[in-house]
């Protein structure tokens, strides 16, 4: 399967996700990462592993619209199948979502339902929460909102600043993530409504 990859910052998810397939963990071509910021270190990681990569600043594209447009036609170009949100800091529209013939996956650094949006690991901070963790799901027209995957938790520890909880959680996101895409890749994931069953 050909994927592609959107991401906005420093791409260790993305990082996490090319090691998964060095290690025969994921049968698939990544063939395309894409990032609305240009200065992305995700998109040095993927020169570096060779694989093509552009840059969608939205001030060279004049409207929200037109940069998904453009992102949309790219993916469409290089023939992606599945489509991968790393650290995509964007909400896509409903209308790039319709149009896209492929599955869509993001993942999100908190336990959804609860604090989807940005800085999630702030908002469960400031809520007081004792566990946390990350949610790897489909992504529909909603904020965060898609059928959810995979899920593990982590503890939220007395002291624990916005940097030391996003980074336990981000160990789990490095693995899980992975994890969901094998699952997809190998036919193991049947969506039913909302729920996603695993097969054995
Ligand atoms: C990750 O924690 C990811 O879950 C989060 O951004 C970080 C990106 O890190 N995504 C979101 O918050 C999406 N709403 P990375 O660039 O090192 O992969």
């Amino acid at each position: 399967m050909r994927i592609g990859v959107l991401a906005s910052g420093r791409g260790s998810n993305l990082q996490a996700l090319l090691n998964a397939r060095q290690a025969g963990q994921i049968a698939g071509e990544f063939v395309a990462v894409g990032s609305d910021q240009p200065g992305a270190f995700a998109l040095e990681r993927a020169s570096q592993a060779g694989i093509p990569e552009k840059s969608f600043p939205l001030n060279s594209y004049g409207s929200r619209e037109n940069q998904e447009e453009n992102i949309l036609r790219w993916l469409q170009e290089r023939r992606v199948e599945l489509l991968l949100l790393a650290g995509y800091m964007r909400v896509l529209s409903s209308g790039f979502i319709s149009r896209a013939s492929f599955p869509i996956l993001n993942i999100h650094p908190s336990l959804l339902p609860s604090f989807p949006g940005l800085h999630a690991q702030r908002q469960a901070l400031a809520y007081g929460v004792k566990i946390s963790g990350c949610t790897v799901h489909f992504v529909d027209e909603g904020l965060d909102s898609g059928p959810i995957i995979l899920q593990e938790a982590v503890p939220v520890l007395e002291g624990d600043t916005e940097e030391t909880l996003s980074e336990r959680i981000l160990q789990l996101e490095h693995r899980l993530y992975p994890e969901a895409v094998g699952l997809l890749l190998n036919g193991k994931l049947e969506k039913n409504g909302r729920t996603v069953r695993i097969k054995p």
